[in-house]
């Protein structure tokens, strides 16, 4: 087996302090995903530029993809140009819907800062002792972890759900006493990808249940909560790929309003995968439209990496209102 390495090695930071800081403060932490080095870039470089710290995030998907130990040693590369840049900020490197022990340890043992283990699909149970034995392992190292209770619709990595299921408010203290758990990722209203809710013509979207936010927290006093699924799907985006030759009918996100307004109450973490994806796939289609001849990646992943870069500034500022607070 390789050797264990340790995130605090890599210059990187678990979400503690980070947690901290947001609940004192009224904001969210930007949890963003990437898959390639265009995406990193852009999250760090919008990041810093904004002076947000942020939360990198790796999806299983993620892994198979790009290759763990490349990842390892690109998230040790944004680190050092972080530096570079002059603006440092606080960075999380965090493993995105584990599914099982053996990924999370896995991870923790090539440097990540922080886990999700995502038993939300299971019996209440079972999904305490998965966790449990992930925090156990985890807390060892100083890695956070991340729980989930209650399902969202849309997929998650490989577990799809047609339906949402709202956490139970009232399983959550026990489900954080008996774990251990650092956050916890909780079900209202907002759903995985770029097809959140299916609206009759005339309808509009329905508001997150704040009503549940609102229990969870009188039951967790300061304790961080989670939004996974809380892209808004940018009209913007959606209209260019749409006038580029794409086809992206029914396209709808959580308005950002909401999303501010989570950001102020306990929610720190709020995960971003479907913006980004929109922005790259928008930006390319535009250039090879217009650039029929085109044939160097740098000059349609280039114009795609900045726009990312313009899209995650404003977001951590008028969104999560992380900007300034690394
Ligand atoms: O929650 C899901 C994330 O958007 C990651 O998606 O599994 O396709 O990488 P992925
Ligand atoms: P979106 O699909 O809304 O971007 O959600 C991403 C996410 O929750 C990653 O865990
Ligand atoms: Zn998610």
């Amino acid at each position: 087996m390789a050797k264990r390495v340790s995130y605090k090695k890599l210059g990187l930071v678990n979400t503690r302090e980070m947690f901290k800081n947001a609940m004192a403060g009224g904001y969210a932490i930007p949890a963003y995903n990437f898959n390639n080095m265009e995406q990193l870039q852009a999250i760090i470089k919008g990041c810093s530029q904004s002076q947000s710290p942020v939360i990198l995030q790796v999806s299983k998907g993620a892994r198979d993809y790009a290759n763990q130990t490349l990842l390892r040693y690109m998230a040790l590369g944004a680190v050092e140009m972080m530096k570079q840049m002059g603006n440092p900020i606080p960075i999380a490197l965090h493993l995105d819907h584990g599914d099982s022990f053996e990924l999370a340890k896995s991870c923790i043992d090539s440097g990540f800062s922080s886990v999700m283990i995502d038993g939300s699909h299971l019996p209440f149970a079972e999904n305490v002792k998965l966790t449990k034995k992930v925090v156990k392992y985890a807390h060892k190292y100083d890695v956070t972890v991340e729980g989930e209770l209650g399902v969202l619709a849309g997929i998650e990595d490989e577990v799809s759900s047609e339906h949402t299921h709202y956490t139970k408010p009232e399983e959550v203290e026990e489900f954080v006493s008996k774990t251990g758990v650092d956050s916890l990722a909780i079900s209202i209203g907002t759903s995985h990808g770029a097809y959140k809710f299916k609206l009759k013509p005339g309808e509009s979207v329905p508001p997150l249940r704040f009503d549940i936010l609102e229990e969870v927290e009188k039951r967790l006093p300061g304790f961080p909560i989670v939004l996974h699924g809380a892209s808004s799907v940018l009209p913007q985006y959606v209209d260019l790929i749409n006038q580029f030759g794409g086809k992206m009918d029914n396209a709808v996100g959580i308005p950002e309003e909401q999303l501010r307004q989570a950001a102020r109450s306990a929610v720190c973490k709020i995960n971003i995968d479907s913006d980004g994806r929109l922005v790259f796939t928008a930006i390319i289609r535009k250039v090879f439209s217009e650039k029929p001849g085109e044939f160097d990646p740098r000059k349609y992943l280039g114009p795609a990496r900045e726009e990312l870069i313009t899209m995650i500034v404003r977001k951590n500022q008028d969104v999560l209102g992380s900007a300034g607070k690394a």
